[in-house]
């Protein structure tokens, strides 16, 4: 069944979604509990719902707050007729996704993400999952939430950095959708976000994964698009965590990114000012990527146990010009170590 996407306050659909349903619960973690559930209060939805609350952050995607997750629905009466609402970040909708698809063999789940990350990635086009063994998203599976509300009001509630952190896979769609698109991205002002005008450039980031997600679902051939920027981002953000420095995933993708079109830049003619205007882009946004030449062997390992590879091969998707795909590049150790070289140097 095709995702419905309602871009509308959340607080105003709630009850309506989940009219139908024996027992509604809501699935929070700490933060959201404490900073976006109050903005529901006053909805029919809010008191009606049994909260479930788990801890935050990527660390605890893991087995024992999903098993805390079902053994509440367990405890607490959950039918096959019930519905899990995801009311957070990535982390609480893709291991809310995952204990609602398998939940009595699945039940029926809504998204309401609350950080900018999650509207226009994680929680649209039915990735769920949880991390497993010390790998990001190990287990899960593709199910579809039966509706995911776009609130932009949560967005007033996140800091700079996850605001720009989420912006990154907005930029990233824009570059495969239009030249205009990413000049509208490139123009925005982060420093002093005017958020009507944001709001209306999220609609169109969803609008652009949707459409990718809708003609495959599963990641067979054209999702693919979806991971630009990310075969580099993921070997930086792995690096840094392993150095205990971490940082966030959309920084990361924002560099990978530079890595990206400049690999495209070099086997697939893409266009050298555009190159350019998106690198600079993202360094005054992100900053300099914190790593020196010293780390490029880890970074080879790490992008070689990606889990987008196969047969060991690193796999990359390019582009040969705004909105043209080159998906499967498989590129060159030595290319790989130029376009590091291009991310440090410019
Ligand atoms: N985050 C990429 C995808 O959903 O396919």
């Amino acid at each position: 069944m095709p995702q419905q996407i309602l871009y509308t306050p959340a607080a105003t659909v709630l009850p309506e979604l989940t009219a139908d349903a024996d027992r509604v619960f809501a699935l929070c973690d700490a933060t959201t509990a404490q900073v976006c559930a109050p903005l529901l209060s006053g909805a029919g939805f809010a008191p009606a719902a049994t909260p479930i609350v788990i801890p935050a952050g990527d660390d605890n995607k893991d087995v024992a707050s999903l098993s805390h997750v079902w053994a509440e629905l367990s405890q607490r009466g959950a039918s096959r007729s019930s519905m899990l609402v995801c009311l957070g970040g990535g982390m609480v909708t893709d291991l809310g996704g995952f204990a609602a698809a398998t939940f009595k063999r699945g039940i029926r789940f809504v998204n309401v993400p609350t950080t900018l990350l999650a509207m226009v990635d994680a929680a649209v086009g039915g990735k769920t999952g949880i991390n497993f063994g010390g790998l990001k998203n190990e287990v899960g599976v593709f199910r579809e939430a039966e509706a995911v509300v776009i609130d932009t009001a949560f967005l007033r509630t996140l800091d700079a950095p996850n605001l720009l952190s989420g912006f990154a896979e907005m930029l990233k769609h824009a570059l495969l959708h239009s030249e205009d698109m990413l000049a509208e991205h490139l123009r925005f002002s982060l420093d002093e976000p005017d958020y009507a005008a944001l709001s209306r450039l999220v609609r169109q980031s969803v609008e652009v994964k949707s459409n990718v997600v809708r003609q495959d679902p599963t990641e067979r051939g054209l999702r693919k698009a979806l991971n630009l920027g990310h075969t580099f981002g993921h070997a930086v953000e792995s690096l840094l965590l392993e150095r205990a420095t971490p940082q966030l995933h959309g920084y990361c993708v924002a560099w990978g990114l530079i890595c990206e079109l400049y690999l495209s830049l070099q086997a697939a003619a893409f266009p050298q000012d555009i190159t350019t205007r998106v690198s600079r882009f993202v360094r005054q946004t992100y900053g300099a990527a914190p790593i020196t030449c010293k780390d490029y062997p880890r970074l080879l390992q790490l992008m070689r146990h990606d889990k987008k590879n196969r047969d060991g091969t690193i796999s990359c998707t390019l582009l040969a010009a705004v909105g043209q795909l080159r998906l499967d590049y498989a590129p060159s150790e030595a290319e790989i170590l130029e376009a590091f070289d291009f991310l440090r140097e410019g």
